[in-house]
């Protein structure tokens, strides 16, 4: 039970509810609920008047800092509806926390963690019946925070709004687990040590769209970036991160301070050393996992991130070259991850972990 007092969420329902969307056209990020959560900022009051509203379009000046000095991070988790009529929530402390270390970075307020978590399971309850329930569908949950200062000097806004959105997700990828193909980027980057790969702020995004373009005219799905000063070592794969099954181990980039510590590649690596698989976190070459594949040593990629859970890759382009990755369906390990980790997110296996809320 939480010790301080949190102010009181004041909540407007709305009077037009939207009918919802039919299961099977979902996709992701395309419908959004009946309400969401607002909390504003300003320097005076810090943050106040944390409220649930009925969806609606938000008002700025064309001169707010988010649009000119992009300040703003965001966060992604998902609630789950169980069999038993409850609602899950996976690792959202974890959400909540890492939203507080972008926002450091980017110098911006950061939030009281526990109205970060109040407000988003009110906020999923007053919107529960939205969560759908067919196999590969959740609730997926958006809280963000911009900059609203009206001002150009290029500073640290004044003021700031955090707020919550919600949608009802199917699958990441609309070839769901389907592995994916990969182009091994070598002429654009993503982030760099130093700079705000490690945050979830949108200029990262941005960056990584030109090279997800030319992948697709190339044929392929999404981009593997190389890292920014070398172009050698592994880091990312599209905005998920990634992991290589070589030999009778499994290997993942360490967190080397350029791209995101992902929470669904932290319940991975738990899961893996539960399961006594061998797992190396350190730095890898490009040249090292071309190796193993022209060793056949190199069995399965997955790359792991919210909105995706688990997502295989079949296919690495690199020099011009596709090397192909595992029998065209996911791989084994990456099929049992992915069963186990939704597995407990909807209540279906145990969780000996703790990660459900
Ligand atoms: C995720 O894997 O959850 C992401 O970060 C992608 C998201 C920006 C849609």
């Amino acid at each position: 039970m939480n010790e301080k007092m949190l102010p009181p969420i004041a909540i407007e329902l709305t009077k037009s509810p939207k009918a919802r969307p039919p299961a099977d056209k979902l996709g992701f990020g395309k419908y959004y609920t009946d309400h969401m959560f607002i909390m504003d900022y300003d320097t005076d009051r810090g943050w106040h008047e944390p409220r649930i509203v009925p969806y609606q379009p938000i008002t700025l000046d064309p001169s707010a800092k988010v649009f000119h000095y992009g300040q703003t991070v965001f966060e992604g988790l998902k609630a789950y509806p169980t069999a038993d009529g409850r609602i899950l929530l996976f690792r959202p402390r974890k959400n909540a926390e890492r939203l507080n270390r972008s926002n450091e970075r980017l110098s911006m307020p950061t939030l009281d963690e526990e109205i970060v978590l109040e407000g988003l399971k009110q906020l999923v309850k007053i919107d529960r019946d939205w969560i759908p329930n067919e196999p590969g569908t959740s609730l997926y949950i958006r809280p963000f925070v911009i900059a609203t200062e009206s001002a150009l000097g290029v500073a640290p806004s004044r003021e700031y709004k955090f707020m919550i959105i919600l949608s009802p997700v199917g699958m990441y990828y609309a070839g769901g687990m389907k592995p994916i193909s990969i182009f091994v980027e070598s002429k654009y980057v993503r982030a760099v040590e130093g700079g705000v790969g490690t945050a979830k702020t949108a200029g990262n995004y941005a960056a990584s769209l030109k090279a997800q373009e030319e992948a697709a005219r190339l044929g392929c799905d999404q981009v593997l970036w190389l890292d920014g000063v070398q172009r050698k070592y592994v880091e990312e794969v599209g905005s998920m991160n990634v992991f290589f099954r070589i030999g009778d181990k499994v290997v993942t980039p360490a967190l080397n301070g350029s791209f995101l510590a992902g929470v669904t590649r932290d319940s991975v690596i738990q899961m893996l050393r539960h399961w006594e698989v061998p797992l190396e976190e350190r730095a890898i070459t490009i040249d090292e996992i071309v190796q193993a594949y022209r060793e056949g040593r190199l069995t399965e990629i997955f790359g792991t991130g919210t909105a995706a859970v688990i997502s295989p890759v079949g296919e690495l382009c690199w020099h011009g070259e596709r090397m192909k990755v595992g029998n065209g369906s996911a791989g084994e390990l990456s099929a049992r991850i992915y069963d186990t980790l939704t597995g407990i997110q909807t209540g279906k296996l145990e969780d000996p972990f703790d990660w459900t809320i």
